[in-house]
């Protein structure tokens, strides 16, 4: 048999291109809201996460200053990143010798109008240096970027932030608004 090099080539190409993302994350199943009992749609199950997502992401894109995580996740995401990122990252975020920071300038400038999404995803997959992945849950990650916020000066809120990757993705970073 004989496989010409352009059909071979593609056939790699579509190999890799479907290994990475997919493999490392599980996510929840979208629960599916019952529309036939109208005393169960989401205005009523106030309280029920996939319902609070679901009115965040009905409100439109939204940005990290708008109260996008809590205070008890990032108080939990605290300890994790106290232990497996602060030897470099710092008390504070601000970087050390060798280590860009996570706060303050990554924020403002390397990561502008990047989404949660794509900062959440580069620490999981990439962080910490040769334990990549390994420093918890892909919810863990999440809380260590919730306790990245905090220390960047963002207010928490009442909804908090999971693996949801639309959730993630409708968030932007962006410098705070002034006022
Ligand atoms: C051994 C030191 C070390 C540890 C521990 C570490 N990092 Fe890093 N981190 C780095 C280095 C070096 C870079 C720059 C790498 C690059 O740009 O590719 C970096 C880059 C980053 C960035 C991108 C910053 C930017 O804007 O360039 C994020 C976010 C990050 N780390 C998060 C974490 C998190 C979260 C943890 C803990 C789970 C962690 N790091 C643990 C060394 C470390």
């Amino acid at each position: 048999m004989h496989l010409s090099k352009g059909a071979l080539f593609g056939a790699v190409l579509s190999a890799l291109a479907i290994v990475p993302v997919a493999a490392q994350h599980d996510l929840p199943k979208p629960k599916v809201v019952d529309q036939s009992s109208p005393e169960q749609s989401a205005a009523a199950v106030t309280g029920d996460l996939d319902a609070q997502i679901a009115g965040q992401l009905a409100a439109g894109p939204t940005t990290i200053w708008n109260n996008v995580f809590t205070q008890v996740q990032a108080d939990h995401g605290k300890t994790i990143y106290t232990a497996k990122c602060q030897t470099c990252h710092g008390p504070t975020g601000r970087g050390g010798p060798g280590t860009p920071p996570v706060t303050g300038s990554a924020l403002n400038s390397k990561w502008a109008d990047a989404t949660l999404l794509d900062y959440w995803n580069f620490a999981h997959m990439n962080m910490p240096p040769g334990a990549q992945g390994q420093a918890g849950s892909a919810q863990d990650y999440v809380d260590i970027v919730a306790h990245i916020l905090d220390l960047h000066g963002a207010d928490p809120g009442d909804v908090p932030l999971t693996v949801n990757e639309d959730q993630l993705a409708n968030i932007t970073i962006v410098r705070k608004p002034k006022g």
